[in-house]
């Protein structure tokens, strides 16, 4: 599928520019929205924002396909290919470093598909009060923001049309066989994190019993 760009200097939040754009673009086509700056860039969490500097990724995908629950997924491991560097995916869709953000996806639905934005800190390193790190400080170069954005995006169709067990995401997976506490929005699971089940839940071992996971927010615990 075709990958069309539209990019912006300065905009509030490239996923809500998608949403209420997303009724103009070519169905046939998935849209790639990139921008310089984000003045509201926002987190997966509802009290979240996404510190969005000029020098750093801010693209959303706009999708005329029914959501599936693992395109976010796709989309960090799209993105992990494309660098080729050593970093590893937290579980759901986080892109990490040695327990330092890379990236994040937000991905959010419309009435005619879903929209996926990520943020990668690239060029200019953020000040949070999580760990972060940028692409240039672990590749030791500068990076180009329009190829980046477009490769991603390329390496996402290709992705997205195979089957999700399929994809080499278990490999890439951060803290595999150590333990880590899982926040469900439903309470707090602590267990060994065994791996990704071809839907892409996470499994933990719980007391000896395999309990999949659909959505959460994992903390690392220790190794075993
Ligand atoms: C997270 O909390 O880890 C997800 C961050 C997603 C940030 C990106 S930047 C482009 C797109 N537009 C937004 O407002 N958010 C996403």
């Amino acid at each position: 599928m075709e990958v069309e760009r539209i990019h912006l200097d300065v905009i509030d939040s490239t996923n809500t520019y998608a949403k209420e754009h997303a009724s103009e673009f070519d169905p046939k086509k998935i849209t790639l929205i990139t921008a310089d700056i984000q003045t509201g860039g926002r987190g997966r969490f509802p009290n979240r924002s996404w510190i969005s500097k000029r020098g750093n990724l801010h693209m959303s995908l706009v999708l005329s396909i029914s959501p599936n629950p693992n395109l976010a997924q796709v989309l960090a491991l799209s993105a992990l290919e494309v660098v080729k560097l050593p970093i590893q995916i937290k579980w759901p869709n986080d892109l990490i470093f040695e327990d330092k953000k890379l990236a994040g996806v937000l991905v959010e639905t419309t009435s005619t598909g879903a929209i996926l934005g990520m943020g990668m800190n690239v060029n200019t390193p953020i000040e949070t009060d999580q760990k972060t790190i940028s692409l240039k400080e672990l590749s030791g170069k500068p990076w180009d923001l329009n190829q980046l954005s477009l490769a991603i995006a390329k390496q996402f169709v290709r992705n997205a049309d195979r089957d999700f067990g399929e994809l080499p995401f278990e490999e890439h997976l951060a803290y595999k066989n150590e333990f880590i506490t899982c926040d469900t929005g439903r309470g707090k699971i602590e267990g060994l994190l065994l791996g990704i089940g071809p839907d892409g839940h996470l499994q933990v071992e719980v007391d000896g019993k395999i309990q999949s996971i659909y959505s959460g927010d994992i903390s690392h615990l220790r190794m075993l």
